[in-house]
């Protein structure tokens, strides 16, 4: 077998989203033991730097070993007993996973659902939680199928005015678009590693607010799902017992990416990811090209454009990988066809990732017939 030669390729999808050289590098250095000081010096590091992403002071903050969606697992098998009620807001397909978790952990499980790129106003939310009283409600902060960010307090107020917890999946927000987990009032928050992080994917950041600490340290039934055991794993990272073998290098690459996010600041690095949205709008509305979710609420770091009547998305996604190296993300379920998910994350958000993008999108568009 020869050695392993990877494209480099600009990746301006939904994630994974483009790697900086440093965060590669610290992935290459050697491996500790999974209880060895030095590694519980990195995790401890990695605990504080995504505090201050998430932006909150809970110290039951850390990283799952998995992808969002052991996050999304962690939080649902956590907090959700069997007969529970799960109220889940869904306008897109990430939040009928919620819901799907739910219904296999044999939650009760309720789903309020507007059409894929809407959000919910807080009198919907309200109307919702008071007519369904659930343990817990969720909802989806940056919805990556449709490009909609839902606001976290049109959810949370109504949902404490019933005493329910608050789970967000905050996968595609995190590092990018503020999050605000104590301001917001979100009890729950799970992320991933690479897509706003500018890492490899294989973490899910999750925080724990102290009302849900509180509900964790009353539970009763174990968590069925052993290696997702929230009381587990704060053995290890707290108590220094071993549950499994962190993934190490993988651990070393969140630090890296979360020192970078860091030094150049977190609000900065957000204000970047606006300014590169802004720009971005611009140049497709200059294109002739519409967004698919109205202005004011939309992911920042997650653009969803239209695809022109009579143009084949395929063609053009197509056209961008292998002619220019460039990865775009697909739309799915009611939006196949009909969107193109573009990610401005990270190195790339700014006026040369800009460049890069238009140049070829623009030639590859009209290449496929779109007047722009
Ligand atoms: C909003 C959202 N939630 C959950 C997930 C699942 O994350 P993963 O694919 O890392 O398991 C994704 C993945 O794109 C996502 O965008």
């Amino acid at each position: 077998m020869a050695s392993l030669s990877p494209p480099r390729r600009w990746l301006f999808g939904p994630g994974p989203t483009q790697i900086e050289q440093r965060v590669y590098d610290a992935m290459a250095k050697p491996v500790v033991g999974y209880l060895d000081p030095f590694f519980f010096e990195v995790n401890e590091d990695v605990r504080a730097g995504l505090r201050e992403v998430f932006g909150t002071r809970n110290a039951f903050t850390l990283a799952i070993s998995g992808t969002g969606s052991a996050g999304m697992e962690t939080a649902v098998s956590n907090f959700l007993d069997p007969g529970a009620k799960l109220l889940v807001f869904s306008a897109g397909y990430f939040a009928d996973r919620i819901a799907e978790m739910g219904r296999r952990h044999g939650a009760q499980v309720v789903v309020r659902r507007k059409p894929w790129g809407e959000i919910f106003t807080e009198a919907e939310a309200r109307e919702a939680v008071q007519a369904e009283r659930p343990h817990v409600a969720a909802f989806v902060h940056a919805e990556t199928s449709t490009g909609a960010l839902q606001d976290p307090l049109a959810i949370t107020r109504p949902a404490h005015g019933v005493g329910a917890l608050v789970i967000a999946d905050c996968v595609t927000s995190l590092g990018a678009t503020p999050v605000d987990v104590d301001a917001s009032g979100i009890d729950i928050a799970y992320s991933c590693s690479q897509k706003g992080l500018s890492c490899p994917p294989g973490l899910s950041p999750f925080t724990v607010s102290a009302a849900a600490l509180e509900a964790l340290n009353q539970r009763k039934l174990d968590n069925p799902v052993w290696y997702l055991d929230l009381k587990l794993l704060a053995d290890y990272y707290d108590g220094g017992k071993y549950h499994h073998t962190a993934p190490i290098s993988s651990f070393y690459a969140l630090r890296e990416g979360l020192a970078a996010i860091l030094e150049e600041g977190t609000q900065k690095r957000f204000d970047r990811h606006t300014r590169a949205h802004a720009a971005f709008v611009k140049r497709i509305e200059a294109m002739g090209l519409h967004m698919h979710v109205a202005a004011g609420q939309r992911i920042p770091n997650l653009n969803t454009v239209r695809v022109p009547e009579g143009v084949d998305d395929a063609l053009v996604r197509k056209a961008l990988l292998h002619e220019h190296g460039i990865e775009v993300g697909a739309g799915f379920g009611p939006l196949a066809g009909k969107i193109f998910r573009i990610g401005l994350m990270g190195p790339l958000a700014n006026e040369d990732g800009l460049d890069v993008f238009f140049s070829a999108f623009e030639r590859s568009m009209a290449r496929a017939g779109a007047a722009v």
